[in-house]
């Protein structure tokens, strides 16, 4: 049969790692190469067809500034699927992606939906992280990997097609 399912979806990551791009570029087809920082938060809603389910996504784009850090589990708190963006040109960035996959680990719920997404993917000539190592952490710690890029639309829908597919079979 065919479900309707309402799903809570968090973006999580460093400043300017390209959270936000790649949520214009999955919900409105978009991308801008100068896209403004995000203050708090920014809510999207998109709706997803599977064969098996319609997903409904309610998508928080949180900020990466540090200063903002406090606000997080407001966002992850009951969501669905987590989203923890890294930029592949930089070793920060992705420091900054475990810190998060702990936080998620310890305070999250514990069957959300979860992806670590290498983006950035269309820069390989700056790349400071390889993809192998990206894929190992993910693997170690039980996440999904897919590197994308919200420049090119590399892997965008096939990452929220893949959260969908998850979160329908939960
Ligand atoms: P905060 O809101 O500060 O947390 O940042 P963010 O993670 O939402 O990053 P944002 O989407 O604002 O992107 C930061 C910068 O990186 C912008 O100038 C984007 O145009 C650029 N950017 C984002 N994704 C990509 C990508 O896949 N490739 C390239 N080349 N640039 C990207």
């Amino acid at each position: 049969g065919n479900k309707n399912i309402q799903a809570k979806l968090v973006l999580l990551g460093d400043m300017g790692a390209g959270k936000t791009s790649l949520v214009l570029r999955f919900v409105k087809g978009q991308f801008h190469e100068y896209q403004e920082s995000t203050i708090g938060a920014a809510f999207f809603t998109q709706v997803l067809s599977l064969n098996e389910a319609t997903v409904k996504f309610d998508i928080w784009d949180t900020a990466g500034q540090e200063r903002y850090h406090s606000l997080a589990p407001m966002y992850y708190r009951g969501a669905a699927a987590a989203v923890v963006v890294y930029d592949i040109t930089s070793m920060d960035s992705f420091q900054r992606a475990k810190k998060w996959v702990l936080e998620l680990h310890r305070q999250g719920n514990p069957k959300i939906v979860m992806f670590l997404v290498a983006n950035k993917a269309d820069l390989a000539g700056k790349r400071q992280v390889d993809n192998e190592e990206g894929e190992q952490y993910a693997r170690e710690n039980g996440l999904s990997f897919l590197e994308t890029s919200a420049k090119t639309a590399q892997n965008v829908n096939e990452l929220f097609y893949e959260i969908a597919k998850g979160v329908a079979k939960a």
